[in-house]
């Protein structure tokens, strides 16, 4: 399962890269927006962090086939080949999909909050479909149990397509899609950093730390003695 980072704010994630095991970037207009600051100019900062083989996730605004495509190839000349394009999961995304498909650009269906949606993307030819698992649960219904139906949906269906799930607020909707095998995630870094905050595993470390220089001396390692 591939874990990326939902966030477009470079020290967070120069951050979480070297800390955690990440494969990619994904942002969305929002994620954008919220930089301030020229879009490309962000996203090649981005790239270089996480090198070229790195995922990178953008997102075309045009509901426009031809605009869509237009927009597309400046993506993919700004920030690389290996750059996936995302599309919202709407009726004019499915047309914008199937001409990606066509020209063989890798793409993605977003904004997915039903099942249906997430087929349909996936039967379109999306690499990742990304269902908003929060953004759901908020509609009070269940985002994690929706997420795991277009799992299913695509496995069974046969269909060469897997999830990208997004909009998490917390570590037990992501967990429960790692147990069940998804595709990938893509979380925030505060949610990330939550993965491993617990007192109990740094009051374990303390003490390793300290009985260690009880044996050793303060300050000593395993090359000191
Ligand atoms: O990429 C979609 C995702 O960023 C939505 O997350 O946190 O805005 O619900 P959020």
């Amino acid at each position: 399962m591939k874990l990326c980072i939902d966030h477009a704010d470079t020290i967070q994630i120069r951050r979480i890269y070297e800390n955690y095991p990440i494969d990619g970037v994904s942002t969305n207009p929002s994620i954008l927006a919220k930089c301030s600051r020229p879009p490309y100019e962000v996203l090649r900062e981005i790239r270089d962090i996480i090198g070229p083989e790195g995922e990178l996730f953008v997102q075309i605004i045009s509901p426009d086939e031809e605009a869509a495509l237009q927009e597309a190839d400046r993506i993919l000349k700004e920030t690389g080949e290996q750059t996936l394009i995302k599309v919202p999961s709407t009726a004019e995304g499915f047309r914008i999909m199937k001409r990606l498909k066509t020209e063989g650009i890798r793409f993605i269906g977003t904004a997915v909050y039903t099942v249906m949606q997430g087929f349909l993307a996936a039967k379109c030819g999306a690499e990742y479909v990304a269902p908003y698992v929060n953004r759901i649960d908020n509609m009070g219904l269940d985002g994690v149990q929706v997420s795991k139906d277009i799992h299913d949906a695509i496995c069974r269906n046969g269909l060469d397509s897997g999830l990208l799930a997004a909009s998490f607020r917390n570590t037990q909707q992501v967990l429960e899609l790692i147990k069940y095998g998804v595709k990938a995630v893509t979380v925030s870094p505060d949610v990330i950093d939550s993965f491993v905050r617990n007192a109990e595993v740094d009051n374990a470390v303390i003490r390793f730390t300290r009985d260690f220089e009880g044996l050793c001396g303060e300050g000593k390692t395993m090359l000191d003695c």
